[in-house]
This record gives structure tokens, sequence and C-alpha cells, in this order.
């Protein structure tokens, strides 16, 4: 990495294709082999929050929420530092930047060895799903990095959640720190109010398989692959994201199986419904984006 390579770093809530967050070159090399719009910024992923603070201005409101969740699935949107070591581009040439101290313990590891910021988008091609396995992730993007670490199945299975401190308190991508859990924090938070603008990457086709994906189903239809929730009398080609309806079980399973549903060549990959409160957010997000149905 100090040479400016790429490697597929394991995270808790999904693989990364990670690379020196100051280094142009990199971060070059990052766009292009997950042929990704250069007006999507990256995620600097730091060991600790006092390395952070040397990339961004962290007011009480950050603090506060860096302390609850940090290290963990959630990213902070903040103005940049005066002196930042993330380049323009890992920035897309905005003034704010977005960090993340992930827990994954080979992650961690890395991350103190390498003591600067590290961008990590997911690993998966532009408009994918994320990859949360070592397996996935090298088939997606390994032919593009010089080395990588097999952390495991990832225990998360959705990309953290991106809270923007600029004004008030946004959510910018909902993800398994859930909405309760912040607004406990910090109180209240602000939506999107204009989705792609606030959060580049937040384009409507994402996070999608080749099959098309129909949402809410109770029962599929022939030639169907079907992703159930709880308790189902479907039979044939089914996988249940939880049988016994845990959201955090069908959150970790949720781009594994929509990938092995993929690769039955389905007419559609058919999905139950999902409950929406708590986790379930995050989960009918990622959903809604596989099927693109966000205009
Ligand atoms: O869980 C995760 O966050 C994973 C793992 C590998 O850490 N990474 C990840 O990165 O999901 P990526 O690049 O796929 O998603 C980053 C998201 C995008 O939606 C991007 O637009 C948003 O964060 N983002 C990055 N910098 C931003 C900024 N300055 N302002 C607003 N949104 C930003
Ligand atoms: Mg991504």
């Amino acid at each position: 990495m100090r040479a400016g390579s790429l490697v597929i770093l394991p995270t808790e809530t999904v693989y990364g294709l990670a690379a020196d967050a100051a280094n142009p070159a990199a971060v070059a090399a990052i766009y292009e082999a997950k042929g990704r719009p250069r007006f999507n910024p990256l995620i600097s992923h730091v060991a600790d929050l006092a390395t952070a603070e040397r990339l961004a201005v962290f007011d009480d409101r950050a603090r506060k929420l860096a302390t609850a969740f940090w290290p963990g699935p959630l990213t902070l949107v903040l103005p940049i530092a005066a002196d930042t070591a993330v380049c323009d581009l890992a920035r897309a040439g905005l003034e704010t930047v977005a960090i993340r101290v992930p827990a994954h313990p080979l992650a961690r590891q890395l991350l103190a060895r390498f003591g600067g910021p590290v961008v990590a988008p997911s690993a998966n091609r532009s408009g994918r799903p994320s990859p949360t396995t070592y397996a996935d992730a090298m088939d997606e993007t390994g032919d593009k990095a010089a080395a990588g670490l097999d952390g495991g199945p990832c225990a998360v299975g959705l990309e953290s959640t991106v809270v923007a401190l600029l004004d008030q308190p946004r959510l910018l991508r909902p993800g398994s720190v859930t909405r309760a859990e912040i607004e406990a924090v910090v109180g209240r938070l602000a939506e999107a109010e204009d989705d792609a603008k606030r959060s580049p990457g937040r384009l409507a086709r994402h996070y999608s398989p080749e099959a098309p994906v129909r949402l809410n189903v109770g029962a599929p239809e022939a030639g169907e692959a079907y992703l159930a929730f709880g308790p189902t009398t479907a039979t044939g080609n089914v996988l249940n994201l939880s049988a016994s309806g845990d959201l955090r079980e069908a959150a970790a399973n949720l781009f594994a199986y929509l990938r092995a549903a993929d690769r039955t060549k389905p007419a559609a990959i058919a999905v139950a419904p999902i409950p929406t409160q708590g986790l379930g957010e995050a989960i009918n997000d990622r959903l809604i984006r596989a099927a693109g149905f966000v205009g």
C-alpha cells in the first residue's frame, strides 16, 4: 500500500478495496478498478479517533458519536482539517471527508501499522452487491489488487451507517447502527433531502445482481429464485435470509444470498417482505436500490 498498490481488506461490514488515501495515483486506481464515477467520494479509514482528528474537524457531536460507535460500522462526514492528508480525489473535490474506524481485527492491525488514512470503498465493481466473503471480493476486484487479507465472512454484512455533521445531524445512508441508536446520542436526525447530492454514491440502481429483483413477494412465481424471511411454505429455489425472522442474521446473509440466487440464473429474484424497523431500514434501503426503484 505504501507503494500505491491496492489491497483487498476485510471489515466487519463488507470487504473493501483499500489504498493510501494520501496518494492520488493510488486513489485514481481505485476509481478505475471499480468503474466508479469520480464524483462519488470515498471513505477514509483510520485506526483511531486521534488519527481521525488530524484529518477532519470534530465538534462535540462528532466526538460523542465517535466515542459511542468507534471502532464500528459508523461513518462520519465532517469538514476537512486545513492540513488534511486525504487527497482531493478521495473526497471528489469536496471540502468534507467521510471517516470511519472499522472494528475488524485485521483491518485494525493494517490501519495501525499503516498509520495514515486508507480509502476503502466496498470491493465490488460499481453498481454490484458489496462482497461479504473473501471469495466474493476476489471475484469482484481481486484481479486489480496486489494482495488480499482473508478475514472470513463479514459479521455485519451491510455497509456502515453514514451520518453527516455539517449543519444538523443528517442520515445519508442507513446501516447497521440504527437511526434510533444515533438519535439517542445526537438527537433527531434530519433526512438527506437531496439523496443524490448529499451522498453522491446513493445512485438509484446499486447493489444489483444480474437478475431483476422483485420486492415484498409472498409467494414466488415459477422460474424465480426466492429469498424468504421467517417461516415460509415456499419450495424450490429458496434461500431463507433468517428462518427465525432475525434482522441481524438477514443483514449478514443479504448480499451473499443475492449473489447465490443470481448464480442460479433465475427469471427474477423475489424477496419476502422485511420489517422496516431498526436494522430493517438499512436492509430495505439496499433491497429497494437492488431493485432499481429509487429515482
Ligand atoms: O461499510 C463501509 O462503509 C464499507 C467498508 C469497506 O468500510 N465501505 C463503503 O464505501 O461502503 P463506499 O465507497 O462503497 O461507500 C461510501 C459512501 C458513498 O455513498 C459515498 O457517496 C459516501 O459514503 N461519501 C463518502 N464521502 C462523502 C462525503 N464527503 N460526503 C457525503 N457522502 C460521502
Ligand atoms: Mg459501495
